[in-house]
């Protein structure tokens, strides 16, 4: 493995983009790859709790290939795809020609360029794993989001169980960044899962923040035993 893509501080919004720029063609491959495509499932129950409806305004913060704001426009919600990097928002521009009630803005999820109080949903998927600081990420999801409106986030867990948390780490540190050596073009891409969880926190940490910041209805649910993680959340 040539090099680490986790860096911490000032540089980690470059880092991150120069690893998503040159993955963003097998992006989608990869993800059904490494998740059985599991994720696709994953991502339908972010979806069912989130809502959409015609009516709706979603959001979907890091939208990468644009998979959740895809689905978000699907049930009806007229949706904004937000994500900084390039050639991601190409691939989701790409894959939503001819589809309705959607557009892809380039911007930074720690600073969305949305007023106060402006979407009904708002949802996130792997995405503030790789934030320089999770926490202004979630505080701008909660800031844009219309009282009564839902915040929806989908990311890595950490499993109580220590036995399959060794399995699940020994997975993520060992056969990921294989496949994502021989089908995705890039080892340390892939190594970069493990080592931006192992600065994330784990599910309960995350809940405790969303009610820091006033969230009602936080609900947390356990995918695959704890492997992945559902946050639910509603602004008063
Ligand atoms: C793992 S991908 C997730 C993509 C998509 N949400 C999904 O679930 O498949 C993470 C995405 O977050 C984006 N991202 C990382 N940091 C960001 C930031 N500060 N602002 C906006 N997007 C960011 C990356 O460009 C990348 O597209």
């Amino acid at each position: 493995m040539s090099q680490s893509y986790y860096v911490p501080g000032r540089q980690r919004a470059a880092k991150v983009n120069e690893l998503f720029a040159g993955i963003a063609r097998r992006y989608d491959l990869l993800n059904d790859l490494q998740s059985l495509r599991l994720h696709r499932r994953w991502k339908r129950r972010l979806i069912q709790l989130a809502g959409p409806r015609p009516g709706r305004r979603a959001l979907d913060v890091c939208c990468g290939t644009g998979d959740l704001a895809l689905a978000l426009a699907r049930g009806g919600a007229e949706t904004v795809g937000l994500d900084f990097s390039e050639a991601m928002l190409e691939v989701a521009a790409a894959r939503s020609q001819g589809s309705e009630g959607i557009r892809f803005v380039r911007g930074d999820a720690q600073r969305l360029p949305f007023g106060d109080n402006s979407f009904d949903i708002v949802t996130v998927g792997y995405g503030l794993r790789n934030l320089a600081s999770w926490e202004a990420g979630l505080g701008e999801m909660q800031r844009v989001a219309r009282p009564g409106g839902r915040l929806a986030v989908l990311d890595f867990g950490k499993p109580d169980n220590p036995l399959w948390r060794g399995l699940y780490f020994g997975y993520l540190r060992r056969l990921v960044p294989l496949l994502g050596g021989v089908f995705g073009g890039s080892a340390s891409a892939y190594a970069y899962i493990h080592e931006s969880l192992a600065h994330y926190p784990a599910q309960q940490v995350l809940a405790v923040r969303m009610r820091q910041l006033g969230l009602a209805k936080v609900g947390v649910m356990n995918l695959l035993g704890g492997v992945m993680a559902i946050h639910c959340a509603e602004k008063e």
